[in-house]
């Protein structure tokens, strides 16, 4: 299917436009700051479609990976992220319901509150963070107001690339810079390959599936955790890595600890498996040793 990417100067939409112009070139994508030339300037507080000539151009589908995403930004700065994440997202899902356009919208398991995990594709989501209840005040709204669409929520996306700045090497660049780092071992989710998500959004969106859909990695883990694997595969100092609990290391951010997902109908759709954290951390770890 025909799909523009709404932020495909993001990292997780500059991935997916990546796979999705394989198949049709000349998918459109839209930056917001970013100067690249191949991607159309779109601002989600005041989104017109129609500029985009989607229908003209064969488009059927429309993936929503814009957001403003920091939580921290989302907490301090409720009414300004809203007019991104809120208002502008909820203009954008009315202008493809009028052009006939399918959606699949990006979302995020801290539409959960942390007290119950793991949960399921179709446990109750009860949000605490501010980026969360914005996260599920679109999901609701996809259903009230559609009835193509496909809701994926994710855990946190990591990439193998030196210097992308995803998780992995951020802390293997703290490892290899020997500084010292506190690690919180109560906060616990599915860290999950780029590329796992590319391929599985694809299979989704293939199946013609429509709802709500987990998708990360089966492995569950602390940061702490995390840290510690990073550290020894890059044969560091263990005591680089300060173990916390979250509190420690920001006490005024609301966010849900323990987000593990489970991901019954991601699994029924696409069974290949994900890519296993040990070879990540592998990989991260020659990266930043050579
Ligand atoms: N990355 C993760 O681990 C993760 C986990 C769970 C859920 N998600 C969800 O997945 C989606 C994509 O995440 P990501 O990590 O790829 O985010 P990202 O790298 O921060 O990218 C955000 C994208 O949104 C665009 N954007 C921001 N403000 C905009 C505005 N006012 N108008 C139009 N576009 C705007 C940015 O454009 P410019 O860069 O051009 O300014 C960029 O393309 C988000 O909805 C996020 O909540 C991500």
């Amino acid at each position: 299917m025909k799909t523009a990417i709404i932020g495909a100067s993001g990292y997780i939409g500059s991935h997916l436009l990546r796979a999705y112009r394989l198949d049709y070139p000349d998918c459109i994508g839209t930056r917001f700051t970013s100067e690249r030339t191949d991607l159309a300037p779109f601002d989600l507080r005041s989104p017109d479609l129609q500029a985009l000539n989607l229908v003209e151009t064969d488009h059927t589908s429309v993936l929503i990976a814009a957001a403003e995403t920091s939580i921290s930004k989302c907490q301090q700065s409720e009414s300004e992220t809203a007019m991104v994440n809120v208002q502008g997202t909820l203009e954008l899902i009315d202008q493809c319901n009028r052009l006939g356009l399918s959606i699949i919208y990006l979302s995020s398991d801290n539409v959960f509150d942390g007290n119950r995990a793991p949960y399921d594709d179709n446990s109750i989501p009860s949000p605490i963070s501010a980026y969360g209840k914005q996260k599920l005040q679109i999901e609701n709204a996809i259903f009230n107001r559609t009835r193509k669409n496909l809701v994926v929520r994710l855990s946190k996306v990591y990439g193998l690339e030196k210097g992308d700045g995803t998780l992995f090497d951020q802390i293997a660049e703290s490892i290899f810079k020997k500084q010292r780092q506190k690690a919180a071992f109560d906060l616990l989710f599915n860290p999950t390959w780029i590329e796992d998500i590319v391929k599985r959004v694809r299979a989704l969106q293939a199946s013609g599936i429509q709802g709500k859909v987990n998708l990360c990695s089966p492995q569950a883990f602390s940061r702490y955790d995390l840290s510690m694997l990073i550290a020894e595969a890059m044969k560091a100092n263990p005591a680089l890595i300060e173990k916390v609990v979250f509190s420690d290391i920001d006490n005024k951010i609301i966010r849900p600890l323990d987000t593990r997902l489970r991901c019954s109908v991601m699994s029924s759709i696409y069974e290949d498996p994900y890519l296993d954290i040990s070879s990540a951390i592998a990989f991260i770890a020659r990266n930043w040793q050579e």
